[in-house]
């Protein structure tokens, strides 16, 4: 554990650090594992937790070309922060933000028709060409457009294309395992992605990018990169999954680091209940240490009896059920001050756990560790400078 890495006494309840310096070595490593194709970082769900306009700032500086969002709503908010070059998002409902998203120069994506329709009435309305990338469905099941389906979505774009309303910027897809290596479906989406872009190409499509990585796909397997590579997880430095390797295995620093100021250090005697329905019992006469977060903050209630934390050096376990506000962990003894540093997480150099151990703790992955982190937690965004430390 370092002094810098975490201080002895946090200022705050809680918060989460965000070491931009550390995001940035991230975006060269993965432009390094796709040296063909630009980068595009994900930064949804307010980058995973980590504070979205910072983080893209962030990517930007290190080279990722491309930004990616789904809801429209958080692509303009990139925009309103004053974040310029291309923004793409792709979670569209009927009535969404059409009109906003094509003049605010983002590029929107379509699955179907009722959203080319959509898309084109909202660009002819402002007077400004959408930018429009049409996503197929090869394999995932959930969006994309089904291949009975794609000559029709082709064909109507064309159309509106022709009409000069929209341009076809991009074709693209998503896979549904590219965490696990060798799964079959890997290679038959593959295989129908080039397919529906040879079918799109062959009617007079010319997009400008085609792409179907994200972080895995981008980490293990170099013929899915295409264009572009879009990676969420291995920007905030977390392995798409622990099978795969470590972070460092990538060459990739988990970004973020969750601390809490302990709230109350008490002695209590043997055989006493630990938080609600007592689900922890002190085996002995002991300290307990109260953990000022809790489920609200993101913590897992079903990391209650499991979840990491380290305190003056040692790995101490949630006791007992992790409740609304806070937890509890037994000292075994120990006497640190109220106020001293509980490191739930971070990138692990520093002795402390990572989101990963969270993640396997709570029955989870580390993607749902990092952004479900809760509101009432500052991000403290640190090295946000260039110049501070890459
Ligand atoms: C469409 C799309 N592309 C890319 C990503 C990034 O995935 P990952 O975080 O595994 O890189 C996501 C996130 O789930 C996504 O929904």
């Amino acid at each position: 554990m370092t002094e810098t890495a975490h201080p002895r006494t946090a200022p705050l309840r809680a918060r989460a650090e965000i070491d931009l310096a550390a995001l940035r070595a991230n975006v060269r490593a993965l432009r390094a594992h796709a040296p063909t194709a630009a980068l595009m970082a994900v930064v949804k769900s307010d980058a995973y937790g980590h504070g979205a306009v910072q983080c893209a700032r962030a990517a930007r500086e290190a080279g990722a070309t491309w930004l990616g969002t789904a809801t429209p709503e958080e692509a303009l908010a990139l925009r309103a922060a004053g974040l310029p070059g291309r923004v793409m998002c792709w979670l569209w409902t009927p009535g969404g933000p059409w009109a906003e998203a094509i003049e605010a120069d983002i590029d929107v994506s379509v699955s179907g028709m009722w959203a080319l329709r959509e898309a084109v009435a909202a660009a002819e309305a402002v007077g400004t060409r959408a930018r429009v990338q049409l996503k197929a469905d090869t394999g995932l099941g959930r969006a994309g457009c089904q291949p009975a389906d794609w000559p029709e979505l082709v064909a109507g774009a064309l159309a509106a294309e022709a009409r000069g309303l929209i341009t076809v910027t991009g074709l693209w897809s998503h896979f549904a395992c590219a965490d696990e290596p060798g799964h079959p479906s890997v290679q038959a989406q593959l295989t129908l992605f080039r397919e529906m872009v040879a079918y799109a190409e062959e009617q007079g499509v010319r997009p400008e990018v085609r792409h179907i990585a994200n972080s895995p796909a981008t980490l293990t397997l170099p013929e899915s990169h295409f264009d572009l590579v879009r990676t969420g997880i291995a920007v905030y430095g977390i392995s798409p999954s622990p099978e795969l390797g470590t972070p460092a295995d990538f060459g990739l620093r988990p970004v973020m680091t969750l601390s809490a100021s302990l709230a109350l250090v008490k002695h209590v005697p043997a055989g006493h209940g630990v938080s609600y329905g007592h689900h922890y019992v002190t085996p002995g006469a002991t300290t307990l240490g109260l953990v000022p977060v809790g489920y609200a903050d993101g913590v897992p209630r079903h990391a209650s009896g499991t979840g990491p934390v380290l305190i003056g050096g040692k790995w101490r376990t949630v006791a007992g059920r992790v409740a609304m506000d806070q937890f509890v962990v037994d000292l075994g003894g120990d006497e640190p001050e109220p106020g001293a540093v509980a490191v739930l997480f971070g990138p692990g150099d520093g002795g402390e756990p990572t989101a990963e151990d969270w993640a396997r703790a709570a029955g989870t992955i580390a993607y749902e560790i990092v952004t479900r982190i809760g509101t009432r937690v500052p991000r403290v965004h640190v090295k946000v400078k260039e110049e501070q430390g890459g």
